[in-house]
């Protein structure tokens, strides 16, 4: 049953309050070969080993500054001991600051806008013969999950793909950042999962993109995580609603919360390709095995076709040696899953939802939008020459 107001009492926080991931438990081990940028610097950032031979977190939520300690010279400031440059007291944006050859002419800057909003439809990115389901994925916060799903859905909505957003975070924040109602009372995806409900029915076309709908999330999602435990088929509900979309999309992306629970597990039997956005902070890696192991849980048992396609950095501060390091370890890892394209940390990005808006649309000529569309480009044309297995 739908709850009727509000949050039911047992229902669990849809985030954990503090990272499960925080703790020295992988206290830095030097890796060999300096990773760019850091090289003069031993003891200020140490690459995380690989993830797969990350040992498991401990369950102490351990105060994370001991690693800083434990890798700085005594005399380091915090800042310092975290790889950032600018480790002096002063006041540092958090910004990535603009250099000059990367603040474009204003005539550049209008041409790429125009090429982002394509008014003309000139611009296409190459369609994939069927349906790509993309689970936007990653069980620790705020890395950029939302943010990636609503402006790679819109950058490939703008250039020529049907797109649908499905938000599975009770939060709601796809929905907020697509501008798609999603107060108590919206008809919406808990309803299709729990009730049965057919997306199309409570899908909305995202005003002012063409090709783009938007699956919301209300608040009444918080309810579902225990509700579906009851359910039948609870891990493949989203799957089957999804396959029984007449919609025929190009791209279906759903956007998931910071969890590990029945809701992730629905996308991720839902998807053939999970996409994770990796934060270039210190933290990055921690935590990313328990979802690896996740993953492959779901492949072995529940959707054999389901496969980790994409990598995507996000918030990239080219001023921090440590994001340098965090790159370059997570290429090492993952290889050619990891988009060439990096997103900046740029404040344009941070401001568009609270206008209701992707930045493709809120600031089509910045530096997030540009690097969000190369991101689109990327995963489109790699879609055309690696085609996975598609069910739509
Ligand atoms: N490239 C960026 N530059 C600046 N701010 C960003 C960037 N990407 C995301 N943000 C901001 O960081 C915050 C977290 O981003 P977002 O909500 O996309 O993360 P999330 O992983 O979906 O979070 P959650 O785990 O809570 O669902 C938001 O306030 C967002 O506006
Ligand atoms: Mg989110």
């Amino acid at each position: 049953m739908r709850p009727t107001s509000g949050v039911p009492a047992n229902v669990p926080p849809t985030r954990d309050p503090l990272d499960p991931t925080g703790g020295p438990a992988n206290a830095p081990t030097a890796r060999p070969g300096p990773a760019r940028g850091n090289a003069a610097v031993p003891g200020r950032y140490e690459p995380q080993p690989p993830v797969s031979a990350v040992p498991q977190q401990p369950t102490s939520q351990s105060a994370p500054d001991v690693v800083a300690v434990e890798v700085a010279p005594a005399d380091t400031p915090p800042a310092a001991a975290y790889g950032a440059e600018a480790a002096d007291s002063t006041y540092v944006s958090r910004e990535t600051p603009t250099r000059e050859e990367d603040d474009p002419p204003l005539a550049m800057e209008a041409m790429r806008a125009v090429q982002i909003l394509n008014p003309s439809g000139e611009v296409t990115m190459p369609r994939p013969e069927r349906t790509r389901v993309m689970c936007v994925a990653n069980q620790k916060g705020g890395v950029g999950k939302t943010t990636t799903t609503v402006n790679l859905a819109v950058a490939l909505a703008l250039h020529g793909n049907r797109v649908l957003v499905v938000d599975l975070d009770p939060q709601g924040n796809a929905s907020t950042g697509l501008n798609v109602p999603h107060h108590t009372g919206v008809p919406d995806v808990y309803d299709c999962l729990i009730e049965g409900v057919p997306l199309e029915d409570v899908a909305q076309a995202v005003e002012g993109i063409p090709n783009l709908w938007c699956v919301p999330a209300t608040i009444d999602l918080a309810g579902a995580e225990i509700e579906l435990v009851s359910v039948v088929a609870r891990e493949s509900r989203l799957a089957r609603a999804i396959a029984a979309y007449p919609g025929h999309f190009d791209y279906v992306f759903i956007d998931c919360p910071p969890s590990l629970g029945l809701l992730t597990v629905n996308a991720l039997v839902a998807a053939q390709e999970v996409l994770i956005p990796i934060q270039c902070e210190y933290y990055a890696l921690e935590g990313l095995n328990q979802l690896i192991n996740n993953i492959n849980l779901v492949r072995q048992h529940l959707n054999p076709r389901l496969e980790v396609s994409t990598i995507l950095l996000t918030m990239y501060d080219r001023r921090t040696r440590l994001a340098d390091a965090v790159e370059q370890d997570v290429r090492n890892h993952f290889g050619d899953k990891v988009l060439q394209a990096v997103i900046p940390r740029n404040v344009r990005v941070s401001e568009a939802p609270s206008y209701g808006q992707s930045v493709m649309t809120y600031d089509p000529g910045s530096r997030g939008a540009t690097s969000y569309f190369e991101a689109a480009q990327e995963i489109a044309e790699r879609g055309v020459k690696e085609p996975v297995s598609r069910n739509a």
